[in-house]
């Protein structure tokens, strides 16, 4: 196929682009070169895709199969590509999120009927919006819309807990290894489903070009699912920390201390997520995730291990949550004493 990924150099779509050129694809990246150079094989189109103009001049009236834009996070991005993409692909692919899925969670086990409306969170609610835009193009002009749900999905570069810092995802290893407390939220009990990257991707690939994709949106996740505790317990397993300091915080208390924790945690992560995949794996029958977390983090430290400019540290992350912390225990305290405990 010849295919398109707007991005492609990205944390999810790095292991989509390996995977696709493995396969003998043509593949082009629409990005701005900035993250790294395109791996050997597929074609640079460099371009801000915000600059419209810029964009379409690049994209050059080019025509394919399946065009992937990994990062649309607003009707006006999905404005933008239809007037980019109508009638020149077979498929137009756009990555929403899992965290659509209904807040507060009424069933752990979400499936693509799962209703979508998240509350708390707008980068949620903006991805509703762009599907319900593509639902629309769909039914209106027939535009090949397929929508697509990561969950939380990480490579080799995030270590992906429920309270850490999403740019330099290090700083709670940093932590953990110096015994400085780590935020667990709740009492750590809440289930929650990790995909590697590597394992998005074979489905991904699957439903790309599959005609009965179309019109039709999918999650892809593991199978594998785990209490927040143990996902804690293996980042620590695979950082050598045998015994790491988890502080097991309330998610109203963390979130009345940090407000970006409100969309994070309320709106997403501290709502157990299992995901029924039946619905990916009937178009993909050989989908099968294999990457466990366990051996997904041993990959990641290993990561962070290999050179030390890799293991940058978020500071106000860390000033936040030692002052989050010294919070709670002082509340902890003061209940002791109200208590007579
Ligand atoms: N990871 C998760 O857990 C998760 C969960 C749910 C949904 N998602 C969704 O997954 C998507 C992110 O995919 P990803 O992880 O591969 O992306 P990413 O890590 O955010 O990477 C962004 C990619 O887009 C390119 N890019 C950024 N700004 C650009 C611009 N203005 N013009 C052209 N290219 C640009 C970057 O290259 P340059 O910087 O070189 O341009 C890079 O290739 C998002 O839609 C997100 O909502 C992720």
């Amino acid at each position: 196929m010849r295919i398109l990924f707007i991005g492609g150099t990205g944390i999810i779509s790095t292991a989509c682009t390996d995977l696709a050129l493995a396969r003998g694809h043509e593949l082009f990246l629409c990005n701005r070169g900035k993250r790294a150079s395109p791996p050997a094989g597929a074609k640079l189109i460099a371009a801000d895709v915000h600059d419209e103009r810029a964009a379409a001049a690049a994209l050059d009236g080019r025509t394919w199969d399946a065009v992937v834009d990994f990062i649309a996070y607003t009707p006006d991005d999905i404005e933008r590509d239809l007037r980019l993409f109508r009638g020149r692909t077979g498929q137009f692919v756009f990555i929403s999120s899992a965290s659509a899925y209904q807040k507060p969670a009424l069933h752990h086990v979400i499936t693509e009927s799962t209703p979508l409306a998240n509350p708390f969170w707008e980068y949620s609610r903006n991805k509703i919006a762009c599907e319900e835009r593509l639902v629309r193009a769909l039914r209106e002009e027939a535009f090949p819309a397929t929508i697509v749900r990561p969950s939380h999905t990480y490579d080799q570069t995030q270590v992906p807990l429920a309270v850490n810092s999403w740019q330099r995802s290090y700083t709670a290893v940093d932590r953990m290894r110096r015994g400085l407390p780590v935020i667990v939220p709740g009492d750590g009990s809440s289930l929650w489903t990790f995909t590697h990257s590597s394992d998005f991707a074979k489905a991904f690939l699957g439903i790309l070009g599959h005609q009965q994709a179309i019109g039709h949106a999918f999650h892809i996740t593991s199978d594998e699912v785990l209490s927040w505790e143990l996902s804690y317990l293996a980042v620590a397993a695979a950082a050598g920390v045998a015994s790491p300091k988890l502080v097991h915080i309330a998610s109203d208390f963390i979130a009345a201390c940090l407000p970006d924790a409100i969309g994070g945690l309320i709106g997403d992560k501290s709502n157990s997520a299992v995901f029924d995949n039946t619905k990916v794996k009937r178009l993909v029958p050989d989908y099968v995730a294999t990457t466990r977390f366990r051996d997904g983090m041993e990959r990641t430290i290993a990561w962070f291990d290999a050179d030390p400019a890799r293991r940058l540290i978020d500071e106000a992350a860390d000033r936040e949550w030692d002052r989050l912390i010294a919070a709670y225990e002082r509340g902890l305290a003061a209940a002791r004493r109200e208590f007579g405990r």
